[in-house]
């Protein structure tokens, strides 16, 4: 099939997301969030979480059939998120899609939420695929990944030793006392800071690091620093702290990530997740990509959050790639490798 119809649910985290994709062409996007139900513990809350899709699941679905235009009855196939995440969030999603494939009688695609994160990207460029190395920085996650095909072929080359680094910025904008999710709230307030003006650490970049953490991030020694910081200076410029702080970690991120590529020998680079939504990121990777040669691509910010298209748009390359559908009747998948694009 070449251009599969594909309904795709998300629910591994805090948005209950649903996403309808024609082959590589996006329909409809509709995303519920809980963010502000959240917002007061300062971190996602699992079961405030779960009960949230429980409510926002079908409302969500009958708001993106309207707004494709799309009969349940001409969907090709289900592709829902079957981890990793939040085991009772999972839950919820793979069981509406479970329930949807075998209503509908159609196959049921269980996709990795890592390896979706870099598939949407597909969504938004004509280029064929082809091997490259992806920068998958979220919430939860941060990874550098080899992909040779994306929904049969990825390597784990590094990833985080600690906090991830949307962690690391929703840590220290709650430090800052800049509410959550910190990401948005530091990359705004960053851009009336200098980056210049602190110098925080680098993590796992020394010489001593890369002999056994050459693609593995750390960012634990750099909230330290933060933290230190602003005990040690209680007249502290919060936009300055913001810009350096996220300085440091594009830095960081972005170093390993060229690294990676020249290594490797592949000329691509994705930029996926949550954080990839970071506007110094996209500036800094721009520049550093073009003196490197490598070619860049990342998504548009609001397909780099969590949505429902990007699982969709996985479900729909498996299909065209001919990989077997999920068996019907999947459990969530928490804590599953992105070694394992499709679940079976
Ligand atoms: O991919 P995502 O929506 O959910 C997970 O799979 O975790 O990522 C959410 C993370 C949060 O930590 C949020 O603070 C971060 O992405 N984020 C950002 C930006 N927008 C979202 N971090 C930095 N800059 C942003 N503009
Ligand atoms: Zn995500």
């Amino acid at each position: 099939m070449s251009q599969p119809l594909v309904l795709g649910i998300e629910t591994s985290c805090d948005e209950t997301a649903v996403g309808i994709v024609q082959g590589r062409k996006l329909l409809a996007n509709v995303i519920a969030s809980s963010v502000e139900e959240h917002a007061r513990f300062g971190g996602v809350v699992p079961e405030v979480a779960s009960r949230a899709h429980l409510e926002a699941m079908q409302p969500a679905i009958a708001r993106a059939l309207k707004e494709s235009g799309v009969e349940l009855k001409d969907v090709d196939a289900i592709a829902v998120t079957a981890g990793p995440g939040l085991v009772g969030a999972l839950l919820v999603g793979v069981s509406a899609a479970n329930a949807l494939a075998l209503a509908l009688d159609k196959p049921l695609y269980g996709v990795n939420h890592l390896a979706s994160h870099v598939a949407v990207d597909l969504l938004t460029h004509e280029q064929e695929i082809r091997p490259t190395i992806a920068l998958l920085v979220s919430g939860g996650h941060s990874s550098i990944l080899r992909v040779n095909d994306i929904t049969s072929d990825i390597t784990s080359l590094g990833q985080t030793v600690d906090d991830a680094a949307g962690e690391a910025f929703d840590k220290i904008a709650r430090l800052l006392n800049l509410g959550f999710p910190g990401g948005p709230l530091i990359d705004k307030d960053a851009k009336i800071g200098n980056q210049l003006a602190i110098n925080f650490p680098r993590g796992l970049t020394q010489a001593k690091d890369m002999l056994e953490h050459e693609f593995d991030f750390s960012f634990s020694g750099l909230k330290t620093a933060v933290s230190r910081y602003l005990q040690a200076t209680p007249d502290y410029v919060r936009a300055d702290v913001s810009a350096s702080f996220q300085e440091a970690v594009v830095d960081v991120l972005l170093q390993k990530s060229i690294k990676a590529c020249k290594e490797t020998g592949i000329d691509s680079l994705v930029i996926a997740g949550g954080v990839a939504a970071n506007s110094r990121l996209r500036a800094v990777a721009q520049e550093r990509c073009a003196v490197a040669k490598i070619e860049l691509r990342t998504p548009p910010p609001a397909l780099c959050t969590d949505n429902g298209a990007m699982v969709a748009a996985l479900g729909s390359l498996a299909i065209s790639a001919g990989h077997p559908a999920s068996a019907l009747g999947i459990e969530a998948a928490s804590a599953i490798s992105p070694s394992i694009p499709i679940w079976s």
